[in-house]
């Protein structure tokens, strides 16, 4: 009788999550300023995901993003919620992990994975870090393997190599995306995914619609969040398909990567540096912002371990045609190459308007023979002379 008592019981018990039924601290909305939330009695970790009671019964969700003694900052992902002073702010997690798995292939999320094709949520086996796996440097691959992108202009005179960081350079409306369209339809890898971070609306669809040929869509992974989303979420973003770039890496594909824009993303994380009160330290850029970069950008290349690499373009937007911007100057830094684009080429009409004189591939060398670097030389020469 008892035995099956104890049965029984247990079999209740089998539903129940008991790593996640230990006792929480739910702590208490105090503040809203501008973008920042702060609440007291949580004493969670950075990067912890909360939900925000709002005053309508719903909950918003958050992430912990800074704290003033016992008091956390929370940066929640709808600024427009109505909040309530001495709203309940319950923990649900940390919010550092990627789902990931083949069952991303050929789908359209948000910053959050969830489907934004209309189609049923994406089944996913595997998990990835948000924030990537420290690597050691050494394992990092040489780039020696030309990529091919299907441009001529820059498979001829700028050619990138398998593992190399572009980015790509241009004032507003001058031709980036259209371009990266270009290069997505010539690309020769395995799996395409794309970051649109901080695009106007329409384009996202646009983009889906007339860049992803039937050819492509069934390798490809699209992360969307136009510009009106809470900037964590435009970080978050691009942090999510680079995770899922590195995760197809490690499978031992050649993945190309794309990120339009990395000064949307940028920009995301001065408004929140600004709004923790961070100081504005390179015209107006709190540092973090400028940390960003790097942090982003060095997570992709190739990986000598499992032999697939990340090959990625990201566009960075030249305020007023200034190369001058901070943005722009910490990109060019980290990257192995960087593509121009001309305003005055394109006015004239010259598409794909590529500036080849002030344009770099430093990885050329290392990826084509000496009859090709020579006939490339020659033509910068003879482009020059004509200029
Ligand atoms: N290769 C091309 N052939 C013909 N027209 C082009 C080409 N590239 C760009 N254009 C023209 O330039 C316009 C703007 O291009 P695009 O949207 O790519 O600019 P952008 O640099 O991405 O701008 P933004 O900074 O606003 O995102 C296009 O709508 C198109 O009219
Ligand atoms: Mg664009």
């Amino acid at each position: 009788m008892t035995g099956r008592l104890m049965m029984s019981g247990e079999l209740l018990l089998e539903g129940i999550d008991l790593a996640h039924a230990a006792p929480r601290r739910i702590g208490t909305l105090i503040a809203h300023e501008g973008q920042v939330l702060e609440a007291e009695g949580l004493d969670q970790p950075l990067g912890t995901n909360v939900r925000i009671a709002t005053s309508q019964g719903d909950s918003v969700r958050g992430e912990v993003v800074g704290f003033h003694g016992r008091r956390s900052l929370i940066q929640s992902f709808d600024n427009d919620a109505p909040f309530a002073s001495g709203a309940a702010v319950t923990p649900i997690g940390q919010g550092g992990l990627v789902a990931c798995g083949h069952g991303l292939l050929g789908r359209v999320i948000d910053a959050h994975g969830a489907p934004l094709d209309g189609r049923p949520p994406v089944s996913t086996r595997y998990t990835w870090p948000l924030a990537g796996k420290r690597s050691n440097p050494l394992n990092r691959g040489r780039v020696v393997t030309p990529f091919d992108v299907g441009v001529r202009a820059i498979d001829a005179l700028l050619t990138m190599g398998e593992g190399q960081r572009v980015a790509l350079v241009a004032g507003s409306g001058v031709g980036k995306s259209v371009l990266m369209g270009q290069m997505l339809a010539g690309v020769d890898c395995d799996v395409v995914v794309i970051g649109l971070i901080g695009e106007r609306a329409r384009e996202v669809s646009d983009f889906v619609e007339t860049k992803l040929d039937a050819r492509l869509r069934p390798r490809s992974v699209v992360v969307a969040v136009p510009a009106d989303h809470p900037p964590l979420l435009r970080i978050r973003a691009a942090m999510r398909a680079t995770a899922i770039a590195e995760f197809f890496r490690h499978e031992g594909k050649r993945v190309f990567l794309m990120i339009d824009s990395l000064t949307r993303v940028a920009h995301a994380q001065r408004e929140i540096g600004l709004a923790l009160g961070e100081p504005p330290t390179m015209k107006g850029y709190p540092p973090s912002a400028l940390a960003l970069i790097p942090r982003l950008v060095e997570r992709a290349g190739a990986d000598r371990d499992t032999g697939g690499s990340i090959t990625a373009v990201y566009t960075v937007l030249a305020d007023g045609g200034d190369n001058d911007d901070p943005v722009v100057d910490s990109a060019r830094a980290i990257v192995d190459g960087h593509f121009i684009l001309s305003r005055h080429l394109a006015e004239q009409g010259v598409y794909p308007a590529i500036d080849i004189a002030r344009s770099l591939s430093r990885t050329m060398v290392d990826v084509i023979d000496e009859e090709h670097l020579a006939a490339a030389a020659r033509f910068r020469q003879l482009w020059a002379a004509y200029e």
